[in-house]
């Protein structure tokens, strides 16, 4: 099962991605969580301890790796590189697992087209078609906000797609962006969870102004999300409203997905 969350800047991508993570880690699935934004924060928000968290780093940022594998220095423009770079082995070298999820840090990927024909983005594109096509038993991509990101490789390889909203018309409106963007790329199944709710008429308001997208779900509005980020550990364990969401959430996805 592939499922990519995206959504506008700052409204619970990466608290929903690690929620889900850890809730399918716990059902005893193989997780692996790839953390696709240029400023990772995915691994703090599961409470890696600090050892793993500094084993990490984005692909990405791997400079001497891509220039290993493409054949030529990342930020280089011209000049001869492969495009095809081998990448099979990065998923299980570069990730660390933690209470059953195994997380990876890509850094941000341009797979829709307009981004730099160079080696770092040659290199990006490699792994992550490899992501698609890898047999994972769970595969959450913790999306940078949008979709222009997002290539045919992605509708064809990815169960959903949810998108994370706040009860606001702004982050609606990105809504309505994405979801525009990915039906013109084909991707139908397209799910809104909305998250930071205070009180039941922001779910209503939620349920009405959807831009014709079903409510998966929704997560409240809870100080001890913040909490968990200053105190360094994860959502999953320290906030128990928002596990039980979560549990509902993936409850959701697995019937819409597998129709049980
Ligand atoms: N349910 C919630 N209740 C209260 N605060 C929340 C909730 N969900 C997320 N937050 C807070 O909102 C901020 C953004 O959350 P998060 O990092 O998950 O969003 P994001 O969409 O991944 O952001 P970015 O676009 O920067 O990657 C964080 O400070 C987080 O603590
Ligand atoms: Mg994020």
């Amino acid at each position: 099962m592939k499922i990519a969350i995206t959504g506008k800047g700052g409204v619970g991508k990466t608290t929903l991605t690690a929620l889900l993570a850890q809730i399918y880690a716990v059902a005893g699935r193989q997780v692996l969580a790839v953390d696709a934004d240029p400023s990772p924060c995915l691994a703090g928000a599961l409470g890696f301890p600090d050892d793993l968290r500094s084993q990490l780093s984005p692909v990405a940022e791997m400079d001497q790796l891509i220039e290993e594998r493409t054949g030529a220095k990342p930020g280089q423009i011209g000049g001869f590189f492969t495009l095809n770079p081998r990448v099979d082995d990065i998923p299980d070298r570069f990730s660390v697992l933690h209470r059953g999820v195994r997380l990876l840090e890509m850094g941000s990927v341009d797979i829709g087209g307009s981004g730099c024909i160079c080696p770092e983005s040659a290199m990006l594109k490699t792994l992550f078609t490899h992501l698609l096509f890898r047999k994972d038993d769970v595969l959450l991509l913790d999306m940078y906000a949008g979709v222009e990101h997002l290539g045919r490789a992605t509708v064809d390889f990815v169960d959903a797609m949810l998108i994370v909203v706040e009860p606001t018309r702004r982050s609606l409106g990105t809504a309505a962006q994405i979801k525009k963007l990915a039906i013109d790329i084909g991707l139908e199944k397209l799910w809104i969870v909305g998250n930071k709710i205070k009180n039941s008429e922001e779910i209503e308001f939620l349920k009405t102004q959807t831009p014709g997208l079903p409510v998966l779900g929704v997560m409240n509005a809870d100080l001890g999300v913040q909490e968990a980020d200053r105190l360094g550990v994860a959502v999953y364990d320290y906030v128990p409203s928002l596990r039980q969401s979560g549990i509902e959430i993936s409850e959701k996805i697995d019937q819409m997905i597998n129709g049980n």
